[in-house]
């Protein structure tokens, strides 16, 4: 059996924790979580004692320790520059949660110190390893639907409830683009890579933050509409959807951002085809991806590439810079 992958986790919070429970129950033979790194210690040693491996309050620690293979950086979307480019620079390989950072320019500084460390580094973009999404894409690469006519997609939550988490918070990296935003341009920027024109239609600011904006990316001219918010939807709480419009096709999923059930109906509206689910818990998939590079010595994944993640951040701050909040 090959040699398990010795991880760390940095930065405690909800996804990590996600990210420790998919590691424990779909790749307990190939993945060891040999210490959990806290920007405060007092929660380094509370998350610690639930899942008992030990604790750091600096990240900073990670340096000291020869035996961890690389990292997991799950921390406020503020840090993740900082952070990733700490342990890049040491040539500690990095899996680093989306956005992968606040602005294009510090993505791209990343990406060129993991290459001249020759070090991996990848974002964590999960739904582009499912077999499902990637059968999807081939068969509109392929034009098995025909050609697109336009896309449109709205991703709501309401966060409304508590305004004190990162999602309302400038200094944590709070915005509706960066938190779900991302979803949608990883969609779009696998199919297009990037839009010839971008207009924003509207948009609402509260303290900074971008909480809720509608725009539209344009590309040989084929409309994308993206809307997102955290000021919840006219039907409940939380609503997605992801719609592709082709002369006689309409592909429909209303969980997108999981990366799930996509379904394909004719201009009839029978339904045609519909992706497969996935088997395992969602972070597995991309966790796997990440050891088998770390195993093969790589230093970019061949699924979230350099240009994927940086395109999706490039939008990002070209559409920010228009609303100027960058
Ligand atoms: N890929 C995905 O599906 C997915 C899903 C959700 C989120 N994310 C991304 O993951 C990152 C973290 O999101 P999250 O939902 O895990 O956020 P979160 O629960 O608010 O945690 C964010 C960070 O805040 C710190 N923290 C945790 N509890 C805290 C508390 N009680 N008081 C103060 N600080 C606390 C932790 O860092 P320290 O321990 O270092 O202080 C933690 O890493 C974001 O960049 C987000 O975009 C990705």
């Amino acid at each position: 059996m090959a040699k398990k992958i010795q991880l760390a986790v940095v930065g405690l919070g909800g996804i990590t924790r996600t990210f420790i429970n998919a590691c424990r129950s779909a790749l307990a033979d190939e993945v060891s979580i040999i210490g959990a790194y806290s920007s405060s210690f007092e929660r380094a040693k509370l998350f610690s004692e639930e899942f008992n491996f030990p604790y750091y309050g600096l990240y900073e620690d990670v340096l000291t320790n020869k035996q961890i293979d690389a990292v997991y950086v799950g921390n406020n979307s503020a840090d993740h520059y900082k952070t990733a480019k700490l342990y890049l620079s040491h040539k500690i390989p990095v899996l680093l949660e989306k956005p992968l950072t606040l602005k294009y320019e510090e993505a791209v500084d990343l990406v060129r110190i993991a290459q001249e460390n020759q070090v991996l580094f990848m974002e964590a973009m999960k739904f582009t390893f499912y077999d499902g999404f990637n059968d999807l894409l081939k068969r509109l690469e392929n034009q098995q639907y025909g050609p697109i006519k336009y896309l449109d997609s709205l991703f709501y939550t309401n966060k409304s409830g508590n305004r004190e988490t990162r999602h309302w918070k400038k200094e944590l990296g709070g915005g509706s683009l960066y938190d779900l935003g991302c979803y949608q341009l990883a969609y779009y920027v696998k199919l297009y890579q990037e839009p010839d024109n971008i207009v924003v239609n509207s948009f609402e600011v509260i303290n900074e933050v971008e909480v809720r904006i509608d725009y539209t990316l344009f590309k040989n001219g084929v409309p994308a509409r993206l809307s997102t918010s955290f000021l919840g939807s006219p039907t409940g709480a939380h609503y997605q959807q992801f719609n592709i419009h082709t002369d006689d096709y309409y592909i429909n999923s209303d969980n997108f951002s999981q990366g799930k059930s996509f379904k394909v109906y004719d201009h009839q509206g029978r339904l045609t085809y519909e992706t497969t689910p996935i088997n395992k818990p969602d972070m597995a998939y991309e966790i796997k991806h990440f050891c088998d590079l770390l195993r093969t010595k790589q230093i970019q994944s061949n699924i979230n590439t350099f240009s994927f993640s940086l395109s999706i951040i490039k939008i990002i701050d070209r559409i920010l810079r228009e609303i100027k909040l960058l």
